[in-house]
């Protein structure tokens, strides 16, 4: 069965849109840009995140980002499927089921990505378990910024925030995510699009729109602009 089999469709009113990417891609400018297109267009939507979107998942995102000693691969896998369970249940299920949009900036894909292949455990496995934690639910939508993991430090440099635990990892790691995410992305040509972070922001806007416009023009409660 292709992933792409595997997504139940949508069983909820609203409309369920994830950013993923390598850190430093620009994920957070085009939420916030997205945000800002949708409600300008009368929809309600709710912007959130992983690790980090429920008070629970603050202190998680602590442990997983700042912990200054080693965590085992499998405990940083369950952390962040841990998050991801509360997360789903308590924020994300409700804001779908009343008919919002959910943007969310990272999930189950960065799992894969990040603890299937950066940590190198098997990420079909984490895959499943993050099924379990969210049980089954796939964004309607996913954009993956890509952009070479090199590049993509030379941002982070600028910034000039201290590096966290993912973002501290060396350069084999961030290349391994990068093809994963990649991969995902081809196995499900559907749920994703994938753009060339290294583009403007106010282009890649442009295509965001134009995709997301697309996805709820094939929605039978209407356009853009249909009530949430
Ligand atoms: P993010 O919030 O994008 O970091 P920042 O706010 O610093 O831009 O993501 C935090 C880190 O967590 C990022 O390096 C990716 C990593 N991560 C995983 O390893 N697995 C996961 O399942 C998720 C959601 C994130």
């Amino acid at each position: 069965m292709t992933a792409e089999a595997a997504s139940p469709g949508r069983g909820h009113p609203g409309l369920f849109v994830t950013l993923e990417g390598g850190d430093g891609v620009g994920k957070t400018t085009q939420a916030a840009l997205l945000d800002e297109w949708l409600t300008s267009l009368g929809r309600t939507v709710v912007r959130t995140r992983e690790p980090g979107g429920t008070e629970v998942g603050v202190l998680v995102r602590d442990i997983v980002l700042h912990h200054r000693g080693d965590i085992a691969p499998r405990a940083e896998a369950l952390l962040y499927a841990a998050d991801r369970a509360h997360h789903i249940e308590t924020v994300v299920r409700p804001a779908l089921e009343r008919g919002d949009v959910v943007i969310q900036d990272r999930y189950f894909d960065s799992s894969v990505a990040y603890q299937g292949d950066g940590r190198q455990l098997e990420p079909g496995e984490i895959r499943d378990l993050s099924m379990w934690a969210a049980r089954g639910l796939v964004p309607d939508l996913t954009i993956l910024l890509d952009l070479d993991p090199a590049t993509a430090r030379g941002r982070l440099d600028a910034d000039d925030k201290p590096f966290d635990r993912l973002e501290s990892e060396r350069e084999d790691f961030h290349a391994r995510v990068r093809d994963r995410f990649l991969a995902i992305a081809a196995d499900e040509p559907g749920r994703f699009l994938v753009l060339d972070a290294a583009r403007p922001a106010d282009d890649l806007a442009g295509d965001v729109r134009a995709r997301v416009e697309s996805v709820l023009a094939g929605d039978s409660r209407g356009g853009v602009g249909a009530p949430g």
